[in-house]
């Protein structure tokens, strides 16, 4: 086993290990863990994970004491009380609950777009069911609209964690719907996600090509 502190099973793919990585970048932890590369799906799930998370699910951050924190949003939390900057979770007051509401919203887009993405990829064709998918996608449309609002109003300034929980979901968005053309009608949003598209931890952990 690897000698860093910790180790993040995770895969590059994976739009929820990726905000783990960029909260990683951005306070300066990612010498502190080792990044641990699992293949997995739903139907073919990795032993590695599942000896350390039950569910099977990656982000799972295997600690030096041989515990294992899982999901995303426990691991960013753990690791944002592991730096001495600036939290980018606010510890307290109504700031706090606002920046975690606006990144349930954005993983509310992954949710949605990886449930679209298992059933036209894993499910096979004839079992595809049309009304679901489309109701996947317009709860995309409608966390959309409301953060091009958050974007319109200055509320993206900061790349704590609800800009980074956003960053990932369009950056997943591309990636796995690049037909959905999201530019065209969020263009404040697109014009915010260019600009931070250029931050190295946003740089290096695009998905795979
Ligand atoms: C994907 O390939 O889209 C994917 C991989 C891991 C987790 C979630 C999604």
């Amino acid at each position: 086993m690897p000698c860093k502190d910790m180790t993040l099973f995770y895969s590059p793919a994976s739009p929820f290990a990726r905000k783990v990585i960029v909260l990683l970048h951005e306070t300066g932890q990612l010498a502190n863990v080792e990044l641990f590369d699992v293949q997995l799906s739903p139907v073919s799930p990795s032993g590695d994970v599942i000896a350390r998370n039950p569910s099977g699910k990656i982000p799972a951050l295997e600690l030096a004491n041989g515990d294992t924190l899982h999901d995303s949003r426990v691991i960013l939390d753990y690791l944002d009380h592991q730096h001495s900057g600036e939290p980018l979770i606010p510890r307290n007051g109504a700031r706090r609950w606002q920046r975690l509401t606006l990144a349930s919203l954005a993983d509310a887009i992954l949710d949605a777009a990886i449930l679209i993405r298992y059933e036209t990829f894993l499910r096979p064709q004839e079992l595809h069911w049309p009304t679901w998918l489309d109701a996947q996608q317009e709860k995309i449309e409608r966390a959309l609209s409301e953060l091009e609002t958050q974007a319109d109003t200055g509320q993206l300034q900061r790349f704590d964690i609800a800009s980074i929980s956003i960053a990932c979901a369009l950056g997943y968005l591309d990636f796995r719907q690049p037909q959905l053309g999201w530019r065209e009608r969020f263009a404040r949003l697109a014009s915010w996600y260019e600009d931070i598209s250029k931050r190295e931890s946003m740089l290096s952990t695009q998905p795979p090509t």
